[in-house]
Formats: C-alpha cells, structure tokens, sequence
C-alpha cells in the first residue's frame, strides 16, 4: 500500500513536472504549442528555421538554445516588443520555450566565409562589421558577435546570414526603444550611435555573409 501511494504520488509529481517532453520542440515548432496562442513557429520562421526577411521573420537556425529561450521570455516580460511575437511568447509556457528552444538551436546553421579582422576593409559595412569607429565609442561587431559575425556563447547572437531588413529592424528598435533587453544597455549604445546609413550598410554586410 505505502509503494503503490508512493508510485501514485511520484507519478504524478512527474507529470506536474514535465508536462513537455524535450522532444516535444519539433512539434511544437510545427503543430503549436498546447495553448491556441502558440501558433506553429514554422508558419513564419520556415521548415529550415531561415524565416522570410522580406515578411520580416528572421532566421533562427544557428542561434543557441539560451539566446533563443531569452528572447521568448524578453517577448513575455515586453522588455522586447514586437506585436507578432508578444501573444505568442505568452501562450508558452516555460517547458515548451525550454524544448522548443532547443529545437530550434539543432537547425542546421548559415553557412559563414572566415574574414579575419586583418582584411583591409571594403565598404561601410564591413568597415564597421571589423574595425568600429572608436573616434564615436562604437567598437567592430565581431569584438562581441564573433569572427564573420558567427557568434560567440548563449550571450552573443549571430548576425552571419540574418535577414538585412530584420536586422537593420532590431538596430532601429534599439535606438526607439522597444527592444531593451540587453545586458548593460550594450546594444542600444551601439545602436543609437549610428546613422541609417550605417544601419542599412552593417545590416547588409552580415546578411551577405551567410547563406
Ligand atoms: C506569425 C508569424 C510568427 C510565428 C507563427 C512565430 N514567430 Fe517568432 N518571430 C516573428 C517575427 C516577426 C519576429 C521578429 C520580431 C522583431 O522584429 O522583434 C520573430 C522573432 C522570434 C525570435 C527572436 C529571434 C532573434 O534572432 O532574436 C524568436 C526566438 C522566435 N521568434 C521564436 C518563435 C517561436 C518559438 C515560435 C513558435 C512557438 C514563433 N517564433 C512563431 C514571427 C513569428
Ligand atoms: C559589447 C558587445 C557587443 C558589440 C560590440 C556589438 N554587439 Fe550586437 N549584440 C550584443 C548582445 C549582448 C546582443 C544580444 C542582446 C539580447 O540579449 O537580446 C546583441 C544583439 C544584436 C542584434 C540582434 C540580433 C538578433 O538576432 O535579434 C543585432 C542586429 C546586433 N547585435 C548588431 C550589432 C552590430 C551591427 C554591431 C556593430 C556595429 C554590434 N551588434 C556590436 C552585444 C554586442
């Protein structure tokens, strides 16, 4: 009797617990989550995860799971805002964002030509992409977002193979203030700090590095 009360109980402990499983993210990357408010992220973000920058959906293969899952949560919490995404990030619940983050970090990544930062830069974008422009504070994106952009860790994203349209978005978010959600306000220093044309060209830059 005690055994059979224990196993009822830690059956059901379990099933509290982990009402997701972690191979639940493929599904929920296809079908939606449990709430009719988790639409099926491959609606926008595409079977590969490279999205459709023209519709304004970025890619999220290549990204790590941690990034990922912070997004979603900044979404939740409106430290990012975004009218698409607010609705859906709030109808997953925490086991779903883990699994389907990490499905989504599985998705095969961009493919990124190696440009070490000794290359004489050509044009705007790159020159800002390798070298910055310490004489207005604004460091080179690959000291942070690694080599080519690649990424580096959960903290720093890729920006390799992005949509430009998505990512001149989120510089421009950063300077209106509706994206505040990095550590230190890093981002949004950068951001402010440079003119459209600058977005427009470093937007460009690392959309055409990756493929
Ligand atoms: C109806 C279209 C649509 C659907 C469905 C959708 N998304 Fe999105 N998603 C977007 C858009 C648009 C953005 C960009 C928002 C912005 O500009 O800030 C985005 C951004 C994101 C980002 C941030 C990416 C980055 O590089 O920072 C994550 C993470 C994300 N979506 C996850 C999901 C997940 C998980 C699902 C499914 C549960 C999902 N999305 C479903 C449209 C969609
Ligand atoms: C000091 C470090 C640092 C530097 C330098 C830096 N970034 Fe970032 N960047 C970050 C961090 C951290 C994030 C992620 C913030 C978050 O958690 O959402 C980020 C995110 C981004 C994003 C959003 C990516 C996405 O998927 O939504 C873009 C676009 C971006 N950076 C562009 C740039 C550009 C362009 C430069 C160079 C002009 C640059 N960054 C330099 C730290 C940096």
């Amino acid at each position: 009797m005690r055994s059979f009360k224990y196993l009822m109980c830690s059956g059901l402990l379990a099933a509290a617990i982990s009402p997701v499983m972690a191979d639940d993210g493929e599904k929920i990357y296809t079908k939606g989550g449990d709430q009719p408010g988790a639409l099926a992220c491959i609606t926008c973000h595409m079977a590969d995860g490279k999205g459709m920058d023209a519709g304004g959906f970025p890619n999220i293969a290549g990204y790590s799971a941690g990034y990922l899952a912070k997004q979603v949560h900044d979404f939740k919490k409106g430290t990012r805002q975004n009218p698409i995404m607010m609705p859906i990030a709030t109808a997953l619940t925490e086991a779903e964002i883990d699994a389907v983050s990490k499905y989504m970090a599985s998705l095969d990544k961009p493919e990124v030509p190696e440009i070490t930062r000794a290359k004489t830069p050509e044009g705007l974008g790159e020159k800002l992409a390798i070298r910055g422009d310490w004489s207005r504070s604004i460091p080179e994106c690959v000291a942070c977002h690694g080599p080519s952009g690649v990424g580096v860790g959960e903290a720093f994203p890729p920006l390799a193979g992005q949509g430009s349209n998505y990512l001149a978005t989120q510089l421009r978010a950063w300077q209106q203030g509706t994206r505040k959600n990095d550590q230190n306000d890093l981002m949004g220093h950068i951001a402010r700090s440079l003119t459209e044309e600058e977005i427009t060209a470093v937007a460009a830059y690392f959309a055409g590095l990756g493929k």
